[in-house]
């Protein structure tokens, strides 16, 4: 059944793959990733994906598994829900594969004409959600299975996008990105 452990334990566990697009947000800037090219006129990703924000994104989303991984224990107790611990292959994976969503979700977007900033309503919600949570799948099968089950994934399928459009329109009000999505 669905119950508060469950939603609490799902966000917990996603936390590692919410963080690195904020950070790409703040850090973002430099050399573009595709370097300027270009397939069919259009560029091949644009100006928004930078090896910078990519970079400081997945080190900002594998530094907070290690910190979540220390402070499980008190938070567990305090609140009285269990916690997942993260693996090292689902610490790395989960922050690799949220940006690589976004990264091929730019793709798509370049392909389809839509430029850099461009709304792709589902796709920018939830780019990054599957793309962490392939790739964790496949790097550490039985961490993903024994963290997720169903219902965890119906809880991150519905509460991301409302998380991520939330966070979003914070970061515009703030000044801090360009668009609110
Ligand atoms: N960013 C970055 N590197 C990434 C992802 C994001 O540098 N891999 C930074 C860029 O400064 C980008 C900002 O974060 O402009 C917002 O990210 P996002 O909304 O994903 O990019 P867009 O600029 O909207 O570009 P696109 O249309 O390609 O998604
Ligand atoms: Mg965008």
């Amino acid at each position: 059944m669905l119950g508060l452990g469950i939603v609490v334990g799902a966000l917990w566990a996603m936390l590692p793959a919410y963080v690195p697009n904020n950070a790409a947000v703040l850090a973002g800037g430099g050399r573009p990733i595709d370097g300027g090219r270009t397939m069919g006129g259009r560029r091949l990703l644009g100006d928004g994906k930078t090896w910078r924000g990519t970079a400081v994104g997945v080190l900002a989303g594998a530094a907070l598994a290690l910190v979540l991984d220390a402070v499980a224990p008190a938070v567990e107790s305090a609140i009285g829900l269990p916690l997942p611990l993260f693996s090292t292959g689902a610490s790395v994976a989960l922050p690799v594969g949220a940006m690589a969503g976004d990264v091929v979700a730019s793709f798509l977007k370049r392909r389809t004409g839509r430029e850099r900033g461009a709304a792709f309503p589902v796709l920018d919600q939830l780019d990054f959600v599957v793309g962490a949570l392939a790739l964790t799948a496949a790097v550490d099968p039985a961490w993903f299975l024994d963290t997720f089950s169903p219902w965890h994934l119906v809880v991150v399928l519905v509460a991301t996008p409302l998380l991520h459009v939330g966070t979003n329109v914070g970061a515009y009000l703030l000044g801090l990105k360009d668009e609110p999505w």
